[in-house]
């Protein structure tokens, strides 16, 4: 993240106690820039805000007109609610934290001229991909409510940037994982893949579930495309410094290689050198077969290229950071 250190920005950070949040909050303050993090700890974690942060503790909806009234360069809005499965269960959380929260956040930045917005999109808005590699130009078919909160964002995004001017840029991620030092992924309700094999690694949990072995790939487990969230978090800087007023860019982040359960929980055995039960359970209701991204247009429009695509890498970082935490 140094080749734009020349130009040192005023930052919020909204969600930077969370996973991707804090990883980049971390990464943009040592590029230089003055970073701000507001986040309710509704999720995150207050130790996980790196020290050189200001932090600002509140939901953003709420204290965004105050805030951004002393001038800001720009905001990466990470808040925000992100689990599928609790989607179904409870829309009102995320039409209320994922649509309602960044409108006030779009208002108050028309308002007080905020220039620039970094937005954390998802591959879910896409639902079940027509074809592999997905490009950015694919149908946007969400099936489920998460998917589809963080697509109406999108559109929000796209009518205040071509109306009031905002340069803005919508992310979208695949499957985030790895740490970065003592930055990493700890939920109190664990549901991703690669922490929940590692907690069976670390002695915390006994066995991983393999959810469904009947899905149309050749090990007959679902394919994703995993990416390394340091490699995510350097993408947001050069976003930044790519957003152009009146314009709504959106890029998708992943390496555009799928790996499936069974090759992730392989792989996980040989970085831990752990046996790792697994069994195989039923298919998880709205898991798509295969998601992998093409990210063709992030690398020749924002010169980013993934630097630790190697899922053995990935899987280590995460590894040290599950073993620092479960470590008695
Ligand atoms: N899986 C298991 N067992 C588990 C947990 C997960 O087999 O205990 C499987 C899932 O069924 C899925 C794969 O591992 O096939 C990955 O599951 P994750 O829960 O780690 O991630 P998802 O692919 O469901 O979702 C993640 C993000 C979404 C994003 C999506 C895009 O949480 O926000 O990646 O690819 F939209």
């Amino acid at each position: 993240m140094s080749s734009h250190s020349d130009s040192q920005l005023n930052l919020i950070v909204t969600g930077g106690a969370g996973y991707v949040g804090s990883v980049c909050a971390a990464r943009l303050l040592e590029s230089g820039h003055r970073v701000t993090v507001v986040d309710d700890l509704s999720t995150g974690h207050r130790d996980a805000v790196p020290a050189e942060a200001t932090f600002v503790e509140g939901d953003i909806a709420e204290v965004a007109d105050d805030l951004l009234a002393d001038g800001f360069d720009g905001v990466l809005h990470f808040a925000g609610k992100s689990l599928v499965g609790e989607s179904m269960q409870a829309p009102d959380k995320y039409w209320h934290g994922n649509v309602m929260t960044t409108l006030r956040l779009l208002d108050a930045m028309r308002r007080h001229r905020t220039p620039r917005l970094v937005f954390s999109s998802t591959a879910a808005t896409y639902g079940e991909p027509a074809t592999i590699p997905i490009p950015e130009d694919a149908a946007t078919n969400p099936t489920n409510t998460y998917g589809a909160t963080k697509l109406a964002v999108d559109h929000m995004i796209s009518s205040y940037a071509t109306a009031h001017g905002l340069a803005a840029v919508s992310l979208r991620y695949f499957n985030v994982a790895g740490a970065y030092g003592r930055f990493g992924e700890r939920h109190t309700s664990e549901t991703h893949l690669i922490p929940i094999v590692l907690q069976v690694a670390a002695g915390v949990r006994e066995q991983v579930q393999i959810f469904g072995d009947d899905y149309p790939t050749p090990d007959g487990t679902a394919i994703r495309d995993y990416i390394h969230v340091v490699d995510l978090a350097d993408a947001h800087e050069a976003a930044l410094f790519r957003a152009t007023p009146g314009e709504h860019r959106i890029y998708n982040l992943g390496n555009g290689a799928g790996f499936s359960v069974k090759q992730v929980i392989e792989t996980c055995r040989t970085v831990t050198g752990h046996q790792i039960p697994a069994v195989v359970a039923g298919r998880r209701a709205g898991d798509p077969a295969v998601l992998v991204a093409s990210s063709e247009r992030a690398r020749s429009e924002l010169g980013w290229t993934p630097r630790r695509a190697d899922l053995a890498e990935i899987v280590a970082d995460a590894w040290s950071f599950a073993q620092a935490r479960f470590a008695r």
